[in-house]
């Protein structure tokens, strides 16, 4: 058989010629002695048309095919221009592999994301989940592409560990269950805290502390895997389970921290609009009217750049009423970020340096010992995309941090070393994957664009 994507970009190479295509029916329409299916196969967003006519032996069958049943059709290609499609198909053979009775959920008709949802085992097949599942894995390819030209090792980070990178206690824990060997306390309940084999452990929350090691032996870096944050937000931007990168890069600071988060995001988006023109299309026209321009100049021109202390300023004179006032020292809610990026900078826009008490401890002290090198790069319509800074490598500075949180030193041990051993300057940050494809296709939903979502209450399929 041949792919459907290479007859529509080879067309020429097939005209007149007999084919064979594999796919799915998306709609069939009879006449008395001939009839037309729109056949699509997967590997390309259009789908092909094909005619049959009532001297195939099993014309009544196929005119009776429901939608969605899968069929291999041989027949000749025919050029057709002028049409709505460059050619079609006139089939000299059409076999069933796999009929589908009327009663699949998936007619020809719009079907809510809500209802979509329900059925996530399914709505691969519709247009619109095609299209933001194939740019997701053009995205994580071009990703991985954009790391590897520019010589970062990838660094897999386990998925269960016993550190809380983000300090914020959002964890799920791992526990073995009562009859593969929990160990069980006085009441004969599960006792969590000794349950990974006499040791408690949990799902990351981010790569980062185990990236940071590998940043000390090959500079730069990155990891990109699942992570896990057992917050109960109920929001479309935050799921249990989500994927992350996270580069980390040494002799580095928050300036170049911020120039490679800039230069990824571009050579991303760039990737996805070269290599996905058809997805690209149909968002603009259904999802997110726009989508391209906005993309074609967020490639094309500097994100901005602000203190965090000035865009408290800007939020404070900005006239608004918000649900929560700002004032210095304050952590930006959605609202604060979505007016910085959306009706202010009007373009991603890179926020720094902020109070150390509202960031993590790992994060480099600055000068005037009140803010830290810290960096968000928050966009119109998603909020915050990415969150990252330069990392404290002065022991004694960290040490101090740590004992200011209350974390114990010897929980850290590992990563007090990388400090101790040949420690240097070095700065990463964490990119929200999910955030990234709602950003490029204009979906407003976490959980329509990661296949299966985790979110509060859902882990079916
Ligand atoms: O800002 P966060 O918490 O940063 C870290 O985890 C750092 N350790 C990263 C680093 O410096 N290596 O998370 C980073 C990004 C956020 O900006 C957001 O895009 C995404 O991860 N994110 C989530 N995405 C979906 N659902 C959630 N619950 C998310 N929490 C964070
Ligand atoms: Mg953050």
């Amino acid at each position: 058989t041949v792919a459907i994507r290479h007859l529509y970009h080879s067309t020429d190479e097939y005209v007149g010629k007999s084919v064979t295509v594999a796919g799915w029916v998306k709609t069939v329409r009879d006449s008395k002695t001939f009839g037309f299916i729109e056949l699509n196969d997967g590997t390309f967003f259009k789908s092909v048309q094909v005619v049959f006519e009532d001297k195939l032996d099993n014309f009544k069958d196929i005119a009776k095919l429901g939608v969605g049943a899968a069929i291999i059709v041989t027949g000749d290609l025919v050029a057709t221009p002028g049409q709505k499609q460059p050619f079609e198909i006139k089939a000299t053979e059409i076999v069933v592999e796999g009929s589908c009775p009327a009663e699949y959920p998936l007619q020809k008709k719009r079907h809510s994301f809500e209802f979509l949802r329900q059925i996530a085992h399914l709505r691969p097949r519709t247009n619109t989940f095609a299209a933001v599942f194939r740019v997701r894995s053009l995205a994580s390819y071009a990703i991985h592409k954009f790391f590897q030209e520019r010589d970062f090792v990838y660094a897999h980070t386990p998925i269960i560990t016993g550190s809380d990178c983000e300090g914020a206690g959002e964890m799920f824990q791992v526990t073995t269950l009562p009859q593969v060997g929990a160990k069980l306390d006085d009441q004969g309940k599960v006792d969590y805290k000794e349950d990974f084999f006499g040791k408690m452990a949990n799902l990351t929350v981010s790569g980062q502390l185990s990236a940071e090691t590998f940043a000390m032996a090959f500079r730069d870096v990155y990891t990109f895997g699942p992570t896990f944050r057992a917050e109960k937000s109920n929001t479309p931007r935050h799921a249990a389970e989500f994927w992350m990168i996270e580069p980390e890069i040494a002799f580095a600071d928050l300036e170049d921290d911020m120039r490679l988060a800039e230069d990824m995001l571009k050579f991303v988006i760039k990737y996805i609009l070269e290599n996905a023109p058809e997805e690209m299309a149909f968002f603009n026209q259904f999802v997110e009217k726009g989508v391209l321009d906005k993309l074609n100049h967020v490639v094309s021109s500097d994100f901005g750049r602000v203190t965090y202390t000035e865009a408290i300023e800007i939020l404070e004179n900005c006239g608004k009423t918000f649900e929560y006032p700002v004032h210095w020292g304050c952590d930006l809610q959605t609202e604060h970020e979505r007016f910085l990026a959306e009706e202010h900078f009007k373009k991603p826009v890179f926020v720094t340096d902020y109070p150390k008490e509202i960031k993590s401890f790992y994060m480099r002290l600055n000068d005037d010992n009140k803010t830290v090198a810290a960096t968000d790069l928050l966009v119109p319509g998603v909020g915050e995309l990415i969150g990252g800074s330069q990392r404290e490598e002065r022991l004694d500075v960290l040490l101090e941090r740590m004992a200011e949180l209350g974390l114990k030193e010897e929980d850290y041990w590992w990563y007090l070393d990388l400090r101790r051993f040949g420690g240097t300057r070095h700065a990463g940050f964490g990119l929200g994957f999910e955030r990234l494809i709602m950003y490029v296709t204009g979906m407003t939903n976490i959980r329509d664009v990661i296949p299966f979502p985790r979110t509060t209450g859902q882990a079916d399929f």
